[in-house]
């Protein structure tokens, strides 16, 4: 056997500039201080009894082996019979539909399905940490366009700025992770209008779609005029039905589209679990009433959260969407937002996510980001918890 090498010589140079995911790297630290868990986005609560029975009725009628790779043909029909209930949008489950691993793997398929090297892709900031390793992947080069708050809104000449004959698409998450802002008609018409002049593509991330509050409705780009075809539209099970775990997502793209996306998911993952995606048929069959009862309860819960949250001398911007509260600490504290969080986390035991990881320049970032997809037991144990830690 040679000698060893400095292994660090082996790393990709793709890869050289990740870092952790700092969300993740929150629940880690949560786990090690036994602090509540306010920083990753999963529910606490249990999924719905019936979904959960039919997972495990698909698993004992033996759907066990390898899927289809663009995912079992009754859950393909099964979400483009919910495009065409909620939306009025036709879809071809045969050549539109690719069922995934979740949106995480829908990103990236996308983006490596369309992008080439040096391509430039524009992206909202703050925005959800995925996107930055995915166009790293990519090779894509990032044009950030801000979101300004308290309303998240953005420039108008600033985003038309950032487009140009080597734009190939921009992503846009709506509802927003972490702002909690959902994209009005009259915004998503401006960009459709700027793709449309500028031939590029709109990647949608709707992953929050049921989750809005204050009469805001989601609305999906791809049903927008003259974005039909260029609109890929990516989605998950993950958020809408409490089972972030199972990994069950899709993306829905005209079929030139969508062919790239199935060769580059078919050689990533091969396909999403067979079980899960058989339960997930169960899942877009419920009626409307369980998506409005989803609204509700997160709705009393952002209620009860920022009202927590303010006692405890944080400043809330109100999210229109999703479920996480982008909070403003500088009536507690003057520390950097990662200091606080590690303060929060070790002394406050409760861990959330400091906002400049949603940003590229982390300076002057005042900002954490709490979740509320949880038990009240486990926010009423953080609000006492930082209710001592803020004003002690
Ligand atoms: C905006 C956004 N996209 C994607 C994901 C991950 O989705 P999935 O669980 O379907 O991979 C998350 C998870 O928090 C998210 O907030």
């Amino acid at each position: 056997m040679s000698p060893a090498t400095n292994l660090k010589t082996f790393r990709s140079a793709r890869t050289a500039d990740f870092t952790e995911s700092v969300i993740r790297e929150m629940t880690r630290l949560a786990v090690r201080h036994g602090a509540v868990n306010l920083a990753q986005g999963f529910p606490d609560f249990p999924a719905p009894v019936d979904l959960k029975q039919a997972a495990i009725d698909s698993i004992n009628a033996d759907h066990n082996q390898y899927p289809i790779t663009w995912g079992v043909k009754p859950f393909r029909d099964a979400i483009a019979q919910k495009y065409r209930r909620t939306y009025s949008l036709e879809v071809d489950p045969e050549t539109e539909v690719t069922v995934v691993c979740g949106a995480t793997e829908g990103m990236i398929a996308s983006l490596l399905a369309t992008t080439d090297e040096g391509d430039e892709i524009i992206v909202f900031e703050p925005f959800y940490e995925n996107y930055h390793p995915d166009l790293l992947l990519c090779g894509a080069k990032r044009k950030l366009v801000r979101l300004h708050p308290p309303d998240w809104n953005f420039d108008r000449a600033e985003l038309r700025a950032a487009f140009s004959q080597r734009t190939k698409a921009i992503i846009i998450n709506t509802p927003n992770n972490p702002t909690g802002k959902v994209f009005s008609l009259d915004e998503l018409t401006y960009i459709a209008s700027l793709c449309q002049e500028f031939d590029a593509l709109a990647i949608t991330d709707e992953i929050y779609e049921h989750i809005t509050y204050d009469g805001c409705r989601h609305i999906p780009m791809i049903t927008l005029p003259g974005m039909r075809n260029r609109s890929i539209l990516v989605n998950s099970l993950s958020k809408t039905f409490s089972v972030t775990g199972w990994r069950v997502g899709w993306v829905i793209a005209a079929p030139e589209l969508t062919a790239g996306v199935r060769k580059v998911h078919d050689f990533l993952t091969v396909g999403a679990a067979t079980p899960l995606q058989y339960a997930g048929i169960f899942a877009l069959s419920l009626p409307d009433q369980y998506y409005e009862s989803v609204t509700r309860e997160y709705e009393d819960r952002r209620r009860f959260a920022m009202e927590m949250l303010s006692s405890a001398g944080f400043n809330c911007y109100t999210p229109h969407g999703a479920y996480y509260l982008m909070s403003d600490y500088r009536a507690i504290s003057d520390k950097s937002d990662t200091d606080f969080a590690l303060a929060l986390v070790q002394e406050g035991g409760v861990a959330a996510v400091p906002g400049s990881s949603f940003y590229v320049s982390s300076s002057g970032i005042n900002l954490i980001r709490f979740c509320f997809c949880k038990k009240y037991e486990t926010l009423i144990s953080a609000g006492k918890k930082l209710a001592r830690f803020g004003r002690p």
